[in-house]
């Protein structure tokens, strides 16, 4: 079985841009923790995306069912992911768009990173921001060249959500770019969560 991916053909060449970018990356990619490109077709109106088919929740859906991830189905999923970070930045991709809808997770702890429609080279176009912004590394917001290490400060804010279950910054929506920038992060929230290791809140500090 397979997953379509259906996306509507812009006139807008940014977009067409994205949409032809995430084929030629996942083209590239062959992981078992990165989702398996299989075709790509088009008519007139719209591009499909053949993928191979990745039954299970995105992490999102099962962070807002509000599951709590132990420390050990933890370690399995980040490590999952590592994994497949570390292979597209080993073959010089950098997704900037790492957040939990772009994770599923097959039969719970299985990953499989999907998404690469903002994926670029690494030293390439680095400059604009691109991805979602409550996954972006300060760097990003500081209009100054990022490099590949914004994916790894995506891992601590996807961390962190899933630990506590609420996203790390407290003001209002409105002020989230300059709490970025300040990296106004609440390690109050972290600290205080259950069952949670001191070498594991010292690893998300290392990543953020
Ligand atoms: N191969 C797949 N198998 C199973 N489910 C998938 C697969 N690809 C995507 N999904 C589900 O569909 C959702 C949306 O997919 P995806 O992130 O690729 O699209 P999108 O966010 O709409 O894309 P874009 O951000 O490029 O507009 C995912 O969060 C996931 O739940
Ligand atoms: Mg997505």
């Amino acid at each position: 079985m397979v997953a379509v991916k259906k996306v509507k053909q812009s006139t807008s060449l940014k977009k067409q841009q994205y949409i032809g970018n995430e084929f030629e990356t996942l083209k590239k990619l062959a992981h078992p923790n990165i989702v398996k490109l299989i075709d790509l077709y088009h008519d007139n109106s719209h591009f499909y995306y053949i993928t191979e088919l990745c039954p299970g929740n995105n992490l999102l859906e099962d962070i807002m069912k509000g599951k709590k991830f132990s420390e050990p189905d933890l370690k399995i999923i980040i490590k999952q992911l590592f994994q497949a970070i570390n292979y597209c930045h080993l073959h010089q991709i950098c997704h900037r768009d790492i957040k939990p809808d772009n994770i599923v997770l097959v039969n719970n702890n299985e990953v499989k990173l999907i998404d690469f429609g903002t994926a670029c080279k690494c030293n390439e176009e680095m400059t604009v921001a691109r991805g979602t912004l409550m996954y972006m590394a300060p760097e990003l917001l500081e209009k100054k060249r990022y490099d590949e290490k914004c994916d790894i400060w995506a891992i601590g804010i996807v961390m962190y959500t899933m630990i506590t279950g609420v996203f790390p910054y407290r003001e209002p929506k409105k002020l989230l770019k300059e709490q970025i920038v300040g990296r106004a992060i609440d390690w109050e929230a972290l600290n205080n969560a259950k069952d949670v290791s001191s070498q594991c809140i010292e690893f998300i500090l290392q990543l953020l």
